[in-house]
């Protein structure tokens, strides 16, 4: 591995997905540039080089955060050594309760904005999804703006950065089971006076009625009664009352189409209870009503019709078996001839208990810091602002040279249609977003997202992103594309005024958890994506090296 720093000299041109580089190396000390109160260029690349958690700046120290911790998240405030970027854990906790589109592991994001921004500095994610970045941030006392145009993307952000206590959570249950439950369960009613757990359906008809067998909980299997039928058939024609029809687009990649409704997506049994458990969540105190309707957004995919039978071999281990076992929910709107139909009552039980033993596990470790909105965080008199808009119409408003640290996992070209793959859970939240303004790269000709659009808002986010900057500081971009078309924003990074003088310090491969779910198992997809860290200043971040993997050279991507 080559040590040093190289700089950008000019324009970087991909060939062949391989990038024919223009890179001059340059001395450590060669660029020059003020640093905001923080010293030098010297003391800050010295204090880049300092053990981890001895990074606290002169700055850090006066725009010390208000925050208001009870106690702290002792094993996440803890610095990372470089190495846990290795090995990451499977997302756990919060993290895991949702399933949202492409997470990044926390370990990279805890590590860099530890290593790039000073305790107190500001911290920026305009493409925030989950919210990994925004806790980790929070947890790290570095104030956080992040942005996504996605509601659910936002909405669920902000419970992860305020949960919910368990106790509020319990209670809610409580009272939804009270309400709902013997309702709900009524509809999968069976002649062995159990509820089904599964229907297995194909093409339209009703195979096999699954029950759990008393104390045991093991599985029965039987042909559906006449009482089995009676009952889906009075559910059959039951239309969504309170549900918005889904906004769908024609993509055959996610199996999409403007035709496609919510009872294609759903039996009517399936979606008469979503609606009665809305309707019982919006009776529950405020605290409360969230944290449920996002549940249920997690549990939604598996209340579908899109939840396949895995046949002929074994969930988890692979080998050959005869048992029928039940998939889930991955990708798009595909509904295979043959699908199960859950037990909605089940499907938010155990989400549910899913978000209460989360919360219960970080109560003991409540972080309380202050939301405020982008100005009164920008001053310092508030810890966070999640904002739900379109970055590119929101980052000007940051004042320029105000931000330590961009970091921020874009969308990659054309990998994943988040809005599109969001709108089962934007129908449970009544939230209609702006397909318009997403940043992607569609499949669907009538949303006129292509290639060239997605390149000229990439480089205008990169354009803004670097004037927002301080002269010291950081921008770091999770990416991989499965198409050189989709690497060109940067191409004209190092070129404008504007951006002149942002310095390529170099890339790390990202590694996933093995046990946790990808989503994306194309080539080239998520296991070869890349962290890729710019600074203003040049020649910093040595310690960065550490980093396994780290490179000084920009990534040569597989088709
Ligand atoms: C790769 S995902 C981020 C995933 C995130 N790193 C995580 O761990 O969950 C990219 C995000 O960009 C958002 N996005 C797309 N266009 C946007 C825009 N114009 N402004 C803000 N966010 C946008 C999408 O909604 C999506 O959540």
């Amino acid at each position: 591995m080559e040590h040093g720093s190289l700089s950008w000299g000019g324009r970087a041109r991909f060939v062949g997905l391989v990038l024919e580089q223009n890179l001059t190396p340059r001395p450590p000390d060669a660029c020059g540039g003020g640093i905001r109160g923080r010293g030098s260029i010297a003391s800050r690349r010295r204090s880049l080089l300092l053990p981890l958690g001895r990074q606290i700046t002169n700055r850090a120290n006066a725009l010390r955060l208000k925050f208001s911790m009870q106690l702290t998240f002792p094993e996440l405030v803890t610095p990372p050594p470089a190495n846990t970027l290795a090995d990451p854990a499977a997302y756990r906790g919060l993290y895991a309760f949702h399933k949202y589109w492409g997470k990044k592991p926390a370990e990279p994001m805890r590590y860099l904005i530890q290593q790039l921004c000073p305790e107190g500095g500001l911290v920026v994610d305009p493409f925030l999804g989950s919210g990994i970045s925004a806790l980790e941030a929070i947890q790290l006392k570095r104030r956080v703006v992040g942005i996504d145009i996605n509601p659910t993307a936002v909405r669920l952000t902000r419970m992860l950065v305020s949960p919910p206590t368990a106790t509020v959570l319990d209670e809610a249950f409580r009272r939804v089971s009270a309400v709902a439950k013997e309702a709900i369960l009524e509809s999968y009613a069976t002649a062995q006076k159990k509820p089904a757990t599964h229907y297995v359906w194909r093409n339209g008809v009703m195979e096999k009625v699954w029950l759990t067998n008393g104390e045991s909980r093991s599985r029965v299997e039987l042909q559906p009664s006449e009482q089995d039928i009676a009952l889906v058939e009075r559910f059959a024609s039951y239309q969504p009352q309170r549900l918005r029809a889904p906004r769908f687009f024609t993509n055959s990649r996610i199996n999409s189409s403007p035709s496609l409704t919510l009872k294609d997506l759903f039996t009517g049994r399936a979606l008469r209870n979503i609606e009665l458990l809305l309707a019982e969540i919006d009776d529950l105190p405020d605290a409360a009503q969230e944290p449920m309707r996002l549940a249920l957004t997690a549990a939604v995919g598996q209340m579908s019709k899109m939840v396949f039978a895995i046949t002929g071999r074994g969930k988890t281990t692979g080998a050959s078996s005869e048992k029928m076992e039940v998939g889930s929910w991955v990708i798009g709107y595909w509904r295979p001839e043959q699908h199960f139909e859950v037990n909605v009552w089940n499907c938010f039980e155990r989400r549910v208990q899913k978000l209460i033993k989360a919360v219960a596990e970080l109560e003991s470790a409540q972080i309380t810091a202050k939301a405020g909105q982008l100005p009164t965080v920008c001053a310092g008199d508030a810890d966070y602002a999640i904002l739900n808009d379109d970055c590119l119409a929101l980052l000007p408003q940051l004042p320029n040279k105000s931000v330590d640290l961009v970091i921020t996992d874009p969308p990659h070209g054309d990998r994943i249609p988040y809005l599109e793959l969001s709108e089962m859970w934007n129908v449970i939240l009544d939230e209609e977003p702006p397909f318009e303004s997403e940043i992607v790269v569609s499949n669907a000709k009538e949303r006129g997202k292509k290639t060239p659009a997605y390149n000229e808002a990439m480089s205008r986010f990169l354009e803004i992103a670097s004037r927002k900057l301080t002269d010291s500081g950081f921008l770091v971009l999770f990416f991989n594309a499965r198409t050189e078309a989709s690497w060109k924003f940067l191409e004209g990074f190092n070129s404008s005024a504007d951006t002149a003088g942002m310095t390529y310090c170099g890339c790390f491969p990202l590694v996933y958890s093995a046990a946790s779910v990808v989503q994306d198992n194309r080539d080239g997809a998520l296991r070869t994506d890349y962290g890729l860290v710019f600074s203003r200043a040049a020649a910093a971040a040595h310690s960065l090296a550490d980093i396994p993997g780290w490179a000084f050279t920009l990534p040569t991507p597989k088709e």
